[in-house]
Order: C-alpha cells, then sequence, then structure tokens
C-alpha cells in the first residue's frame, strides 16, 4: 500500500476562525477515500486544500503540510498541482460546445497534444474511462448541452481525465442525478481507481458505503474516525460516527 497523499496536522481558517482542525489523514494509491460528514463540517475546504483551490480566496489561511507523493503541495506550481489533482464539482457544467470540444479543449490550451491523430485517440481513451463513450460515440460532434444530466457529470470526468490526472477529487458528484445516474457515475469510479486516486466527499452515507476503500467522518472541521469502509459502518468507533451513518443526527 503506497500513500499518494499524506496530510499532516492540516489547519485551515476563513478569517481567521478554524474551519479544520489540526488534520491528518492519509489516501492509499488506487483507494477511494469517502468523506462523510453534515454540512460545514469542512468537507469542501478538505477538497479544495487538496489541490490548494482554496488559496484562491482571501481571508483564507492554513497551517501543516499536504504531500502529494512525498513531495510537498504547498512548494510546488499550482499550475503543475492542478493538473495531477483534477477537480469535478457538484453541478457539471460543460462547455457550450461539442462533446469532442468539451474534452480536447483543455489538453490542447495546455499544449499537451497536437497531432489530430493523438486528439481522436485521447478523446476515444478519456470517454471509455468515464464510462460514456458507448453513449456518445456516434454523435461526438453534437452538443454537449443535450446530454443528459448523468452524461454531461461523466463528460465532466472525462474532460479531467484528459489531462492526465494523478488524484480525483470529488465534490458530491451525484447530488443533483437520479439514482440510475448515479449507479452510473459510481460505477465509472470504480472503474477509474484503478488508474487515479480518489478522494469522494459526499452528502450520500449509502454511497460512500458503496464505493469508497476507505471513510472519514468529519465533525464541525474535526476528523472523528477514518477506517476501512466495512469496519467504519459495521462498528464505529466513536458514538458521534454512529449517529450520523444511522440517521440519528440532529
Ligand atoms: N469562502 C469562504 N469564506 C468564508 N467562510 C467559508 C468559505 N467557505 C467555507 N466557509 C466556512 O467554512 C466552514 C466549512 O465549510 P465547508 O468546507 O464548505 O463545509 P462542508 O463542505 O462540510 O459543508 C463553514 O462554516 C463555512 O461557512
Ligand atoms: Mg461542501
Amino acid at each position: 500500500m503506497v500513500n499518494k497523499i499524506n496530510v499532516k496536522k492540516l489547519s485551515c481558517y476563513y478569517n481567521k476562525k478554524c474551519v479544520l482542525n489540526s488534520l491528518s489523514i492519509n489516501v492509499v494509491k488506487n483507494e477511494i477515500l469517502s468523506v462523510i460528514g453534515p454540512a460545514n463540517s469542512g468537507k469542501t475546504t478538505f477538497l479544495r486544500t487538496l489541490n490548494r483551490m482554496s488559496d484562491l480566496e482571501v481571508l483564507f489561511s492554513r497551517a501543516g503540510e499536504v504531500f502529494l507523493d512525498e513531495e510537498n503541495i504547498f512548494d510546488m506550481n499550482m499550475q503543475f498541482l492542478r493538473r495531477r489533482v483534477g477537480m469535478l464539482f457538484a453541478m457539471p457544467i460543460p462547455l457550450p460546445m461539442s462533446i469532442y470540444d468539451n474534452i480536447v479543449y483543455a489538453p490542447k490550451r495546455l499544449g499537451l497534444i497536437n497531432k489530430k491523430t493523438d486528439i481522436d485517440a485521447l478523446v476515444e481513451q478519456s470517454l471509455k474511462d468515464a464510462s460514456l463513450w458507448d453513449d456518445v460515440k456516434d454523435r461526438l460532434h453534437t452538443s454537449a448541452m443535450r446530454m443528459s444530466g448523468g452524461q454531461q457529470q461523466r463528460l465532466c470526468i472525462a474532460r479531467i481525465l484528459a489531462i492526465n490526472p494523478e488524484v480525483i477529487l470529488f465534490d458530491e458528484p451525484c447530488s443533483g442525478l437520479d439514482p440510475i445516474s448515479t449507479a452510473k457515475v459510481e460505477e465509472s469510479m470504480l472503474e477509474l481507481k484503478k488508474k487515479y486516486t480518489i478522494v469522494l466527499v459526499t452528502n450520500n452515507v449509502k454511497q460512500a458505503s458503496r464505493v469508497s476503500d476507505k471513510t472519514a467522518f468529519f465533525l464541525m472541521g474535526k476528523l472523528i474516525e477514518v477506517d476501512k469502509t466495512d469496519t467504519l459502518f459495521i462498528s464505529p468507533k466513536e458514538k458521534q460516527t454512529e449517529y450520523y451513518i444511522t440517521g440519528r443526527f440532529g
């Protein structure tokens, strides 16, 4: 088991108010770590710190360290870091262009590809990895806006894959999706972890139990407990975790 991400005593503050309190956690390579917990527990802040999106906010400050393959992310070039650590938001927002162009937009802009054959291959591979290829292979040049919500979400996953990241961060990726689309996104996550390392923030406790290897429970900026998903759900060590996963939380 190789640690892909190593978080050491990370604390985050907005306007000096502590929203993440000395959090230490590891994410193992090719595993899915789920982060669950009520609203305002610091889940999104945690995720946005892993690729330093939160550094862009005024009033944000932090202490502690985060290592990606033993390299301190706070010493890294931000653009480079965000290519290695891609992030998917709750609401899928494809660009108003074709499915094909959505995927090639970022890699072209970053100068990662230029030969037509390379581009075609990248589009195909990214769509396959996002479990979307069979749905759209006959209409790659039609507008992405005409896809269903679930397909748009998987297209946004394909767009991240096209820049060849190592880690993918998901922030409540299924909160706007119906159960069938949710199942497809979960299916593609299980496929994705073969190649990538995944951190999944989810407000859906059942989703965490279905897809993740490890689950972390956050409460009011604190990591209450992290364990193998089966262990955490079958025999949580902390009362607060038990209350949350059984839905008895205020
Ligand atoms: N941009 C921001 N400016 C000020 N406070 C923020 C900002 N983002 C989050 N917070 C505060 O940080 C705390 C944790 O928020 P967040 O990380 O979004 O929690 P979660 O994702 O678990 O709901 C909340 O109290 C929230 O109000
Ligand atoms: Mg959030």
